[in-house]
C-alpha cells in the first residue's frame, strides 16, 4: 500500500528528531491514521515470529500465546481502519500457523496450557477476518468462518452442567490448575462467538447458545443485573458460591458488543436494553476526565502482563458496539475521544523513540512502562475513533465471502489431545496456572488492605 505523504513525513520526523509527543486531532482522519501508524509500528517491535528465534504468530517473551491472538486482532482492525496492508501477510500466516490439526486454534505447541479464553481470543481474529472480508486463505486451508465455527463447536461440547448449573470452565484440560474455576471471560468468549456467528450466518442455533450463556451468568451470579457488573468467576469446589468480584474491562466490553450483535441481528428490545444497561455502567472504567483505565489494578500499579492489554479489547468492542448499535455512537465516540485527548496523547511520549506508550493514561506524561499490551491499547482506542467511517461487520449476505464449514469440509481426522500430552508439558502447564492464581490472590490481598 502507498502511505499518505503526511504519514511518511510524520514517521520520518519521529525517527530523526525524536518528536516528544503525538498530537492527535480526534476529529481529523489523517491525524488519527498517522498516530495508528506509529502505534502499530511499536506493537510490531515485539514480534519475532518471522525470525529464527521466534515461532510464527507468537510475540517475544513474556507475552503468552493468547495475547498474540489479541495483538493480531488489533492488527486486523488496524488494516481495516487505516488501509495499511503492511502486516496483512504476517497476520494471515500467523492465523494459519496456529489452527492446529482440528482447525480450531488448538495447535499442538500450545494446547497443553490452553484455556477456553485463550482459544476465544484467536477465534475473535478469524471471526473478524470473515466479517471484514479479509483475503481468504487458499482452497484446501481452513477458512476464517469455518475455523470460528469449529472453535464454537468445541466450546459447546465443553459446556459443563455437573457444577454451578452450567458454564464453561476456565481451563480445557483437567491436569491444569484452573480447571476447577469457572470464569466470566471464558463464557464471554463463547457468548460473543455465538452472537457473531448467528449474525454472520443467520443460523439461530448460535444465538440460542449465547442466550443460554447470558441466563447462566445471571443465575450463577457472575453478572449482577442491578448494576450490570460482570465479576471474574468462582470455583466449582463450592458450586460457584464464593464469587471473586474483580471487574475487568474486557468482560463488560465483550458482553456489551455481543449484546449489540444480538440486538442488530434480532432487533429485539431485550437486547437493546442490555446494551444500554451495560453501557451505562462502563463508566466505572473511566476517570473524571473521561480517560479509560483498568479499575481493578491500574491505580495500584498491579496490572500483570496480561491485564496490561485488556483496554485494547475494551476499545475494540466499544467500536464494534458503535457499528452494530448506532444509538450508542455519541456516548462511545465521546469516551474514546476523551481517552485519546486527555490520556493517550500525553502518555505515548516515552522511550528512546519518544512515542512509546505507558500502562496508565491517567497521569501527566509517560509512566516509564512499555510493552505489547500498552501499544495495543493505544492503537485500539485510537483506530476505533473511526468506527463510524467504515462499514459495520459484513455477514454472508452483505459482503462477507468466507465459506461455511459445510462447504469447506472438516479436517480429515480428529486428533485427540488428552492422550497425547506429555508429563513434561503437564508440569509446565501447572506452573503457569499456579503462578496466575498466586498473582490473583496476591492482588486480592493488596486491594483488600489498600
Ligand atoms: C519481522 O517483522 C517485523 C514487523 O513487521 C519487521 O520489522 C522485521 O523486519 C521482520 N523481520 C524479518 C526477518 O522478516
Ligand atoms: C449448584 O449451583 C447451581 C446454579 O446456581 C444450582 O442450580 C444447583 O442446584 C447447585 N447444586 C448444588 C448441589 O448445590
Ligand atoms: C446451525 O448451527 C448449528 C450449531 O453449530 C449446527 O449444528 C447446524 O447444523 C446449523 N444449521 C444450519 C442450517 O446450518
Ligand atoms: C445494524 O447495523 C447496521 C450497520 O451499522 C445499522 O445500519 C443498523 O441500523 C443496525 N440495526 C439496528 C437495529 O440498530
Ligand atoms: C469480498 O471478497 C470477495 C473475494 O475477494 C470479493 O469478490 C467481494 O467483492 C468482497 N466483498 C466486498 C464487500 O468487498
Ligand atoms: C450444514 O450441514 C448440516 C448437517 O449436515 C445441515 O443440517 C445444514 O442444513 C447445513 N447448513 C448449510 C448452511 O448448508
Amino acid at each position: 500500500m502507498i502511505l499518505p505523504i503526511a504519514t511518511i513525513l510524520f514517521f520520518t520526523a519521529t525517527c530523526v528528531q525524536r518528536v516528544a509527543a503525538i498530537d492527535i486531532d480526534v476529529t481529523d482522519t489523517d491525524s488519527i491514521i498517522n498516530a495508528c501508524f506509529v502505534f502499530s509500528h511499536g506493537l510490531m517491535s515485539y514480534y519475532n515470529g518471522n525470525t529464527s528465534d521466534g515461532t510464527v504468530g507468537k510475540f517475544v517473551s513474556p507475552y503468552y500465546w493468547w495475547e498474540a491472538g489479541g495483538a493480531w486482532g488489533s492488527l486486523l482492525d488496524y488494516w481495516w481502519y487505516t488501509g495499511d496492508e503492511t502486516y496483512n501477510d504476517q497476520l494471515s500466516e500467523a492465523m494459519l500457523a496456529n489452527v492446529g490439526p482440528n482447525w480450531d486454534f488448538m495447535p499442538k505447541s500450545e494446547v497443553s496450557t490452553e484455556g477456553n479464553d485463550d482459544q476465544a481470543f484467536w477465534a475473535f481474529v478469524s471471526m473478524a477476518a470473515a466479517e471484514r472480508n479479509f483475503t481468504n486463505p487458499p482452497d484446501g486451508s481452513p477458512q476464517w468462518l469455518s475455523l470460528t465455527q469449529l472453535v464454537f463447536d468445541s466450546m459447546a461440547e465443553r459446556w459443563d452442567t455437573a457444577y454451578c448449573g452450567g458454564g464453561l470452565r476456565w481451563q480445557i484440560f483437567q491436569f491444569n490448575n484452573g480447571y476447577d474455576y469457572k470464569n466470566t471471560i471464558s463464557n464471554a468468549g463463547f457468548f460473543m462467538l455465538g452472537a457473531r456467528l448467528a449474525r454472520y450466518t443467520g443460523n439461530d442455533s448460535y444465538a440460542d447458545w449465547s442466550e443460554k450463556v447470558w441466563d447462566w451468568l445471571v443465575d450463577v451470579g457472575f453478572l449482577d443485573l442491578e448494576y450490570y457488573y460482570f465479576y471474574d468467576g468462582a470455583s466449582v469446589s463450592d458450586n460457584c458460591t464464593e464469587i471473586s468480584k474483580y471487574q475487568w474491562t474486557y468482560n463488560a466490553a465483550i458482553f456489551l458488543a455481543g449484546s449489540a450483535y444480538l440486538y442488530n441481528y434480532t432487533e429485539s428490545d431485550v437486547w437493546k436494553e442490555r446494551v444500554s444497561g451495560i453501557l451505562a455502567n462502563v463508566n466505572v472504567f473511566f476517570d473524571s476526565s473521561g480517560v479509560m483505565f483498568e479499575a481493578a489494578c491500574e491505580r495500584v500499579q498491579m496490572c500483570n502482563t496480561d491485564q496490561q492489554s485488556f483496554k485494547a479489547y475494551f476499545a475494540r468492542f466499544l467500536g464494534l458496539t458503535v457499528q452494530l448499535a448506532p444509538f450508542t455512537a455519541d456516548t462511545i465516540i465521546g469516551l474514546l475521544q476523551s481517552t485519546v485527548t486527555n490520556g493517550i496523547s500525553q502518555s505515548c511520549v516515552g522511550g528512546s523513540d519518544g512515542v512509546t506508550c505507558g500502562t496508565t493514561w491517567l497521569e501527566a506524561g509517560w509512566d516509564n512502562t512499555w510493552g505489547l499490551g500498552q501499544q495495543m491499547g493505544a492503537l485500539e482506542v485510537t483506530q476505533n475513533l473511526l468506527a463510524l467511517d467504515k462499514p459495520a461487520p459484513f455477514t454472508s449476505e452483505s459482503g462477507g465471502s468466507s465459506p461455511n464449514v459445510n462447504s469447506t469440509g472438516y479436517p480429515s481426522s480428529v486428533y485427540v489431545y488428552t492422550n497425547n500430552i506429555t508429563t513434561a508439558d503437564r508440569a509446565g502447564a501447572g506452573i503457569l496456572t499456579t503462578i496466575a492464581l498466586i498473582m490473583m490472590l496476591g492482588m486480592a490481598w493488596i486491594l483488600a488492605s489498600g
